[in-house]
């Protein structure tokens, strides 16, 4: 299909915390393609406006809507907003997430901390998921509908320095499982990805520490993931090719989840 000026059209894709890091390179991947873009993210800054500016750089439409996640009361209208914005919408990325604010010993950790991350990282995905996943419901099907859950390796792997945000990542890998069985029939696609460490202002206080894991070994593949790296697969995950998949968990993470001896 094209569009009035002769471009291919494009999916519309709605891309949570985009407005840096993983969420605006997976932004740029889609833009690449010549796809639409929703950003959200809770701030907007300049670092919002540098993301706006990139996707139109890469010859993609892009529309900027502020929401705070966790704040499922902005839920309707950001979905509102969200399916308006190009007619309609395609692929859901619910990547919007933090981290601990202070990594430690996990036995120091606070009831307000947990309740933080559970709701940025989980119940705020879960809920956006279902009012998007009731809107595709009511409208007429579509093909390659699908949703990506960016999780983490800490879905799988423990670390004691931040728990609260292991439990809310291997939610989300419960989520996606979910998600999958109740809109297989609906021919909507969900999918996870853990990535490993990768190098984001996410990292960026423990990127001394990790340099020099990486070095000795941390990950087969010995470097840093790139935020790209990410972008690139979420991508190829709705593109439509794994037509008889979901449920899966896809890791970019240089091999560090392979069991070693
Ligand atoms: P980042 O901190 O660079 O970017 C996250 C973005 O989400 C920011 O722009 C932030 O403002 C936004 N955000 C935070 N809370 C929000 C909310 N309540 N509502 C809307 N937007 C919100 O982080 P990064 O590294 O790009 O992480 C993206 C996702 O990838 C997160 O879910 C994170 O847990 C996950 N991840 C990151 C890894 C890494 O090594 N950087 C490894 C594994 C998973």
């Amino acid at each position: 299909m094209t569009t009035t000026n002769g471009r291919k059209k494009g999916r519309c894709v709605l891309i949570t915390g985009a407005r840096r890091g993983i969420g605006r390179a997976t932004a740029y991947a889609f833009a690449e393609k010549g796809d639409d873009l929703i950003v959200n993210d809770v701030i907007e800054d300049e670092a919002a406006r540098e993301t706006l500016d990139g996707i139109a750089a890469r010859g993609g439409r892009a529309h900027f809507l502020k929401a705070d996640i966790a704040d499922l009361a902005s839920h309707e209208e950001l979905v509102e907003r969200a399916f308006s914005a190009f007619g309609g919408l395609d692929v859901l990325v619910n990547n919007a997430g933090i981290s601990v604010a202070r990594r430690g010993d996990m036995l120091e950790a606070t009831p307000e901390s947990f309740d933080r991350l559970m709701a940025v990282n989980l119940r705020g995905p879960f809920f956006l998921t279902q009012a998007v996943a009731r809107r595709w419901l009511r409208e007429a099907p579509a093909p390659a509908r699908s949703i990506v859950n960016i999780a983490s390796a800490n879905a799988h792997m423990a670390s004691i320095d931040r728990a609260e945000y292991c439990l809310s990542k291997v939610g989300v890998a419960m989520m996606t499982k979910l998600y999958a069985l109740r809109l297989a029939e609906a021919g909507i696609a969900v999918f996870e990805i853990r990535p490993g460490v990768i190098r984001t202002d996410m990292t960026a206080v423990v990127r001394a520490s990790y340099e020099k894991r990486i070095a000795e070994g941390l990950s087969p593949v010995r470097r840093w993931g790139e935020p790209e790296d990410v972008g690139r697969v979420v991508v190829a995950l709705t593109s439509g090719e794994f037509q008889f998949s979901t449920g899966e968990v896809v890791h970019v993470d240089g091999g560090l989840q392979i069991a070693r001896l």
